[in-house]
């Protein structure tokens, strides 16, 4: 998949899957799947470190994890997020972030709202750097929302929303992320749009789906919001596998004479084998 393929399976009607991913053992799953291609989200500051929001990730983490996804997953289409303030503090600032996760082997960036940095997005894309543009639930303005709550609920709100993917489009954005809006929302930027939407918690009228990895797997146990089907109940399996390990070590029949090395046979015992 490369950034052209997103307009294309838009065109074509056909739905872009995606899912985010931090490190290489997982990135080598994702590679050996049909996903369409893979998010480094700064939601790693909470699914990987344990932070409450966001807002802890910093350039130097979303760096690191980016460089691992792209040796576990070097076949698929790789897109990073610009942490929280990140793009905020001016132009040179935003661009060294830029340059940060392109190193690292992204293949485009990520960015949430377009209020104030418009010119930004539309410089980085002049730069030759893909933009995918994130509205809705903005997580890294979790401060300023009040909390995570579903957004663009109201009839001047969807307006708003529209107008803002609009400049988005326009600043040359190649894909939009729409989090936590009401369907209806969502079909109407998605049909107002030549780029691709893609939703969480945006219903079917959108161009393609993002989940968080852990939850697609059922690695979060206790995250159960509306919008989530989780495909596995990989913490029960995690827990049924170190339990077993755990009882075989106890009991003594882990490892077993199979799983055990014998030390170099002496030059009798090979002749006695061979003969
Ligand atoms: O960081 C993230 O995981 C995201 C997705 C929720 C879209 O931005």
């Amino acid at each position: 998949m490369s950034v052209l393929d997103f307009q294309k399976m838009k065109n074509a009607g056909h739905k872009i899957s995606m899912v985010t991913c931090y490190d290489y053992s997982n990135a080598r799953a994702v590679a050996d799947s049909n996903i369409d291609c893979i998010l480094v989200g700064d939601s790693l500051a909470m699914v990987m470190h344990g932070h409450p929001t966001t807002l802890s990730a910093t350039i130097a983490m979303m760096a690191l994890h980016t460089a691992a996804v792209a040796r576990g997953a070097p076949t698929k289409f790789i897109v990073a997020d610009l942490p929280f303030l990140s793009y905020r503090k001016g132009l040179k600032d935003a661009m060294d972030s830029v340059q940060e996760l392109m190193s690292a082997g992204a293949h485009a960036v990520k960015l949430e709202g377009v209020r104030g940095h418009a010119d930004i997005v539309r410089h980085i894309v002049e730069s030759g750097v893909p933009v995918m543009g994130h509205l809705g639930l903005t997580p890294q303005s979790i401060n300023l929302l009040g909390g995570m709550k579903v957004q663009a609920r109201t009839d001047t709100a969807v307006e708003i929303l529209a107008a803002q993917a609009r400049e988005l489009e326009e600043a040359g954005c190649f894909s939009l992320v729409l989090e936590c809006v009401p369907s209806e929302a969502a079909r109407k930027v998605t049909d107002l749009l030549k780029i691709s939407t893609i939703g969480i918690g945006a219903g079917p009228n959108v161009n393609g789906q993002v989940l968080v990895y852990q939850d697609v797997l059922g690695l979060n146990p206790g995250f159960r919001p509306k919008f989530l089907r989780s495909y596995a109940d990989m913490f029960g399996m995690i827990q049924v596998a170190l339990n077993a390990y755990d009882r075989d070590v106890k009991e003594g029949s882990f490892p077993s004479e199979s799983e055990s090395y014998e030390a170099q046979p002496t030059s009798l015992q090979l002749a006695h084998r061979a003969a």
